[in-house]
């Protein structure tokens, strides 16, 4: 593939087919074989559509292979991620099908594979702003045209999985000040600013987290999405459209003061 695709969607749980893109790519990488890679045209621009858990959803949450796949996006000149996942609510005022854009994440993930920097040069990335602001800025834009009940402001936790969690861990999440869980957002954020590639999340409410319902099964997520997806896709479709060519963000210099001198 030539210079072009800038942009990839990294579509989860009841979103494997979000894009109808068909032309498979399977991409090397220091880190594996990445072969869930698919390209698609969307308004003027080429896109890569990347399904996280396999297009049959084959790949529990803990066993992706995170490096790879921001990897392989670094390689097709990705710069930028827009990822979208389904979420347990935690905060009460979030309801079944609402959308929320998060700023922030909390990660309560245990055994992944979380940097690209595991050797010298020491590298420090920072995250006081986690996700691009622009990117999510017209996310936000677009998702509230769809009639959808849009949350421009979340903080996201990211527990190990694949299990969901117990009312007593979600109550501690609660008092800790999170407003939504979900199994994948980390470390795919903290891979994306190591390149220095944007990364925003549009995450999906399918079931109220644990201790609001009376059980939680994956048959909600696929069933919920159902609900969304047209709108959501519609939604993406225009904010791809959107986006400027070219970043205004501070995303791009990510590296610049993460290092020792
Ligand atoms: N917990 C963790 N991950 C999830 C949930 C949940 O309740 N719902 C969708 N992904």
């Amino acid at each position: 593939m030539e210079q072009k695709p800038k942009l990839a969607v990294i579509g989860g749980s009841g979103f494997e087919q979000l894009f109808s893109t068909t032309n498979h790519h399977p991409i090397e990488t220091p880190y594996g074989l990445v072969s869930n890679l698919s390209v698609g045209v969307i308004g003027n621009r080429e896109i890569i559509f990347l399904s996280r858990h396999g297009m049959q959803h084959t790949i529990p949450p803990h066993k992706i292979n995170y490096r790879a796949n921001i990897w392989a996006l670094h390689k097709l000149n990705v710069e930028r991620i827009i990822s979208v996942s389904a979420v347990g609510a935690i905060n009460q005022n979030f309801k079944i099908c609402d959308i929320a854009v998060p700023h922030d994440f909390i990660d309560f993930t245990k055994v992944r594979f979380n940097t690209f920097y595991d050797e010298a040069p020491v590298t420090h990335i920072d995250m006081t702003v986690p996700y691009c602001p622009e990117t999510r800025t017209v996310l936000r834009e677009k998702l509230q045209k769809t009639g959808l009940n849009v949350w421009d402001k979340a903080v996201l936790l990211c527990t190990e999985g694949p299990r969901f969690e117990t009312p007593a861990e979600i109550e501690m999440f609660r008092r800790l000040g999170c407003d939504l869980v979900g199994m994948t957002g980390v470390p795919e954020a903290v891979l994306a600013r190591e390149l220095e590639i944007c990364y925003a999340s549009v995450c999906y409410v399918s079931n109220m987290a644990a201790g609001s319902q009376q059980a939680i099964s994956p048959l909600e997520t696929v069933e919920n999405s159902k609900h969304v997806s047209k709108r959501l896709g519609q939604a993406l479709i225009d904010a791809i459209s959107a986006l400027p060519m070219e970043r205004n963000c501070p995303c791009s210099n990510s590296l610049k003061d993460a290092r020792f001198r």
